[in-house]
């Protein structure tokens, strides 16, 4: 195998820190020791009122390792990552090791390179139809992590779980302890290295629409527009569940991201039904019998916007030394 250069993993978690998290909260710290590099929750940073049990903070960090072994893997390394829960280190959310060398493919490349464009997209999509051919390169990406992608329209699920988001919205829109998490990750200024910057947000919606994105994420200094009629919206899921199912999720959640990107496609998350109970326990029976439902995307072609600050990785990497390793 040839040595991995140490750059290779400064980087890894250059891309590792790009992944979405709700409201940009960022809820991860590696530690990098040696040639493995540990993902950990960020307790700290994980949404009390939206994720108490901090599964969308585990959806987040499964993303970040995923986007670290895409970068690794553009380099020619091959990893295997390590996602079994351990009881003694809940927090420890993924062991990504080096696995000797793999072929460099050009599918590889536009990944590690959509990391850096992935952005979350507020704004209306156009009425243009994702081809067949792209619906299953989102489910093929899914799947390579042990996933599934399930498109609404395919299931007919689309008006129930619809009908879901809009009631889950308006049941946070009037829970203050809510409005005012959400509220508290708004950034106003530019420097911000966290939340969600006033660049990121998109118009109020105008007229009747199929999806509610998250009102406190609309800009109502932007005139209201249209937005698409027909959005295809995807679940992913799990076969299993709890803490493990959702790091795989994210990281299955993060293949289909950066291969939309890499398509050309814009992409953005309806989160509400999975962060109000009375939702969620709907949302788990409209999916019972296919397994654990874990995120709810919607993918469409749109005017790129604005990508969002993260903290440098400097912040939140600590280099274990140990003893008979010297540190670099
Ligand atoms: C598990 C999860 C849930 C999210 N839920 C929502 C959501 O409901 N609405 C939304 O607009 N963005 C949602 N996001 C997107 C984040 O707000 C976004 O990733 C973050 O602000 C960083 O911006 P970026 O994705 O453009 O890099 C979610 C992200 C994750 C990982």
């Amino acid at each position: 195998m040839s040595r991995p250069h140490p750059m290779m993993f400064e980087r890894a978690l250059a891309s590792a820190v790009r992944a979405p998290s709700p409201h940009n909260t960022q809820p991860w710290r590696f530690v990098l020791d040696g040639e493995t590099l540990e993902v950990w929750l960020d307790r700290a940073r994980v949404l009390g009122v939206a994720d108490p049990l901090a599964r969308e903070a585990r959806l987040s960090g499964g993303a970040a390792a995923f986007n670290a072994v895409v970068s690794l893997g553009a380099e020619g390394m091959a990893t295997v990552v390590r996602t079994v829960p351990d009881p003694r280190e809940p927090d420890l959310l993924a062991v990504i090791r080096l696995d000797g060398n793999r072929k460099i493919t050009q599918a590889g490349r536009d990944l590690a390179e959509a990391v850096f464009r992935r952005h979350t997209n507020r704004r209306p999509f156009l009425d243009r139809l994702v081809p067949p051919v792209v619906r299953v390169a989102l489910e093929s990406a899914a799947l390579e992590e042990g996933g599934q992608v399930e498109y609404l329209d395919a299931s007919g699920r689309f008006s129930t779980v619809t009908t879901l988001v809009r009631r889950a919205e308006a049941l946070q829109e009037n829970d203050l302890a809510f409005r005012a998490e959400a509220a508290s990750w708004m950034r106003h200024e530019p420097e911000a290295l966290d939340g969600v910057p006033t660049v990121a947000t998109g118009p109020p919606p105008y007229g009747a629409r199929a999806v509610s994105l998250r009102a406190s994420h609309a800009n109502p200094e932007l005139p209201p527009r249209e937005f698409e009629q027909d959005p295809l919206l995807a679940a992913v899921l799990t076969r299993d569940r709890g803490p493990h199912a959702e790091v795989r999720a994210g990281m299955a959640m993060q293949h289909v991201l950066l291969t939309a990107t890499a398509a050309g496609l814009a992409t953005s998350f309806l989160s509400q039904p999975f962060e109000t109970p009375q939702t969620r326990d709907a949302l788990d029976r409209i999916f019972d019998g296919c397994g654990q439902a874990h995120t709810l995307l919607r993918i469409g072609y749109g005017q790129p916007t604005a990508t969002t600050a993260r903290r440098p990785v400097a912040d939140v990497l600590t280099r274990r030394v140990s003893p008979d390793v010297p540190a670099r």
